[in-house]
Parts: structure tokens; C-alpha cells; sequence
């Protein structure tokens, strides 16, 4: 490989982290932004060698693939409300925190609200703590917890160890379990606790009704404030704790969440399709392409739309794979053809309403 290649690359690794562990989530806080890369006009990239502009398109595909968060009215609005909540975590020890619960669409950005939100958290506090604690642990100050399909008491506990790098015994009682779990949060100090994917636990049956509870208990327990976030937990009587009709209104749970809805890209206002034409904006100067031009997407701003519907999954997807056509296709900028050609992720195709 070339060296200018070999640079290229180096600068734009696609990064695997593993927030589930505390190794991998302390890589994600601390990683630094890619390093810009220059775009090459067709004459420059006319004196590359091949295999300098195989390297040169690889690097701008990994760049196109990672686009940055960009602070959308859905993430600001949420971060308000996160941060509300956690002003009265605040509260000294013994009185009860409030949680925040993220409920919302697939593909609204749930996750990467909560992830960057924790990430700022996790800055803020090391910036004021210091790495150690005052008996000298290491300081997290967050867990990132995300479930799998069929999670259980014991599978939830098991995961919260996983990520302080505590593997439980596979002897260890549920109550040895929970100890470990109040042991761990207790001495890293840790003050916010991520559960990404709730949705795969179901309320409605036993298995659920244990998890919730649990859940309740540890936030009894633990000085930390949690962060719940899943698909239509609402529906899943995530709220009510699978309780029926009037009792439903005794939940516990419901009382103390505060819920955080996120909702689509809309364009039938002013307002709304101002903030449409912001993102595309915002994506737009992200890319990298010899004839890129301002407004090669927001041109196309209601036919992005339909495509996919205001959901900013889908446009991310969008956008990474008309820049993939872009550079495959020799054309180095986005035009409706491409637009029309490419086919995205299958909720938004099938969700498409007709031109
Ligand atoms: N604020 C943002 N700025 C830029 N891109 C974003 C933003 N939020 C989300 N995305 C993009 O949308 C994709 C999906 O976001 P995310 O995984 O956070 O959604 P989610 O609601 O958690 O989805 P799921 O329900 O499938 O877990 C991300 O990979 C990212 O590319
Ligand atoms: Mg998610």
C-alpha cells in the first residue's frame, strides 16, 4: 500500500467498539473525532496511482459510513429532559431517583441519544472526580447495558457484571447476583445506568414481572439514575407492570418514570420542515465528493423525505449508500437518479408512499 494510502486508511478505521464491556465503552468515550479528510479534485484524483485511489475511496467510504451526531431537536429535547431528571439524582442517598425511559419507533435514534448523552456524563464527571474513587476503584460513572431476546432476572444481572468485567460463577444465586450487581455500581460510583433493548423483556409474563421487579429493587438500591430505553414499552406494559385496569394506575414504575418520546422528521409545518432542511444540510456538508454542490440533498428534500419517511435511521442509510453510488459510479455527486436508484433498509421501502 502507498504511504499517502496507508494514511488515508489509518485516519478513517472503522472502530469496533463493544460498550456492552467496560474496556469498549471506555474506548467510545474517549475516542477522538476522525481526522478530516481532504477532498481531491478529479484532476488530483486523476494523478493517483490505482491503488491509491482504491485507498482513497475506501477511506471516504468509511467516512460517509460514520457520519457525525448531529444535535437534532429530537436530541436536544431529550437531553433536556435527561438532564432534569438527573438533577434530582442529586438528592442525598437514601431518597428514591426518578428515571428516564426512552420509548420510541425503531430507528429514531434512541440509542445514540442515550450513548452520547452518558458519553458527555461520563467526561463531565472524570473532568470533576478524576479517574479513582475515594477508596481508589476505578470510576464509571456510567453502564451501558443493552438486552437480548428472552433476557431473565439472572440474564440481566449476568449482563450488568459483564460490563464492570465481574464474570459471575455460574453457581451464584440470583440474591449473590444482585449483591455482586450493588457491589459493583456501589464501588465504581456509578450514577447512570443505560438498559438498551428493554423491549426484548415482555412484561405481561412471569419472567418480565421478575425482570421489572428487580429493576424497581435496584433502583431502590443503587444511588444511580437509570435510563430505560426500548420499542414500544408503553404497548409492552413496561409501565404498568403488566397490572390490568384500574391497578394498573397503582404501578410504581409509572410514577417515577418520566417518559421521553422521539419522534420523526416531520415536513408539513414551517418549523418542522426547517429542521428537515437543517439535517440535510448538516449531512450534506459531510460529504466527500469532487463535484459535491450545496444542496445536492436538500434539493431533493421531500423526495428524501418520502423515502424514508423522517426517520434518521433510514436517512443516514440513504445518505451512505448514494455516496457509496457517488464514488462507485464515477459521478462524485448526488443527483435524483441516484437518489431514485439506490434501495434502503425495508421498513422505510415498504412505508413509502407513492409519488
Ligand atoms: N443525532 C443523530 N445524528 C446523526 N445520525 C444519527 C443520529 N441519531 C441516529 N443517527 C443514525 O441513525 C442510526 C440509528 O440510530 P440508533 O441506533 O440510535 O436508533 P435506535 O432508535 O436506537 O434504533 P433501534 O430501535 O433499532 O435500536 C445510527 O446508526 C446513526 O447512523
Ligand atoms: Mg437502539
Amino acid at each position: 500500500m502507498s504511504n499517502l494510502g496507508a494514511a488515508w486508511l489509518q485516519a478513517n478505521d472503522t472502530q469496533p467498539y463493544q460498550l456492552s464491556r467496560k474496556q469498549g465503552w471506555d474506548a467510545f468515550v474517549n475516542s477522538i473525532p476522525r481526522t478530516e479528510l481532504e477532498v481531491l479534485s478529479r484532476a488530483q484524483m486523476d494523478r493517483l496511482s490505482e491503488e491509491e485511489l482504491a485507498d482513497y475511496n475506501e477511506a471516504r467510504i468509511v467516512w460517509h459510513a460514520n457520519p457525525p451526531t448531529v444535535k437534532t431537536p429530537q436530541l436536544a429535547r431529550a437531553y433536556q429532559v435527561i438532564d432534569e431528571v438527573m438533577a434530582s439524582s442529586r438528592r442525598d442517598g437514601s431518597k428514591l431517583r426518578g428515571s428516564v425511559v426512552i420509548d420510541a419507533q425503531p430507528g429514531l435514534g434512541k440509542t445514540t441519544i442515550a450513548t452520547r448523552y452518558a458519553r458527555d456524563f461520563h467526561l463531565r464527571t472524570y473532568r470533576r472526580h478524576g479517574p479513582l474513587t475515594e477508596q481508589g476503584h476505578q470510576r464509571l460513572p456510567v453502564a451501558f447495558v443493552p438486552l437480548s431476546a428472552g433476557t431473565t432476572l439472572k440474564g440481566l444481572n449476568e449482563k450488568i457484571l459483564e460490563f464492570f468485567g465481574h464474570p459471575a460463577t455460574g453457581r451464584a444465586t440470583r440474591t449473590d447476583l444482585t449483591r455482586l450487581v450493588v457491589d459493583c455500581v456501589t464501588s465504581c460510583e456509578t450514577k447512570l445506568i443505560v438498559i438498551d433493548d428493554l423491549h426484548f423483556v415482555d412484561f405481561r409474563h412471569r419472567n418480565g414481572v421478575e425482570v421489572s421487579n428487580h429493576l424497581k429493587g435496584l433502583a431502590n438500591e443503587l444511588p444511580a439514575t437509570f435510563i430505560y430505553i426500548g420499542v414500544n414499552l408503553a404497548d409492552k406494559q413496561f409501565f404498568d407492570e403488566g397490572l390490568i385496569g384500574e391497578q394498573a394506575v397503582y404501578s410504581q414504575t409509572s410514577r417515577r418514570a418520566t417518559r421521553c418520546p422521539v419522534a420523526p422528521f416531520q415536513i408539513n409545518t414551517d418549523a418542522s420542515m426547517r429542521a428537515w432542511l437543517e439535517l440535510l444540510t448538516t449531512m450534506e456538508r459531510h460529504l466527500k465528493l469532487a463535484d459535491a454542490r450545496p444542496g445536492m440533498l436538500v434539493d431533493h428534500s421531500k423526495e428524501i423525505f418520502r423515502r424514508t419517511q423522517g426517520y434518521i435511521a433510514s436517512l443516514t442509510t440513504l445518505i451512505d449508500r448514494v455516496s457509496y453510488r457517488a464514488i462507485t459510479s464515477g459521478a462524485e455527486t448526488i443527483t435524483k437518479e441516484i437518489i431514485d436508484d439506490v434501495v434502503i433498509d425495508n421498513a422505510a421501502e415498504l412505508s413509502q408512499p407513492s409519488e
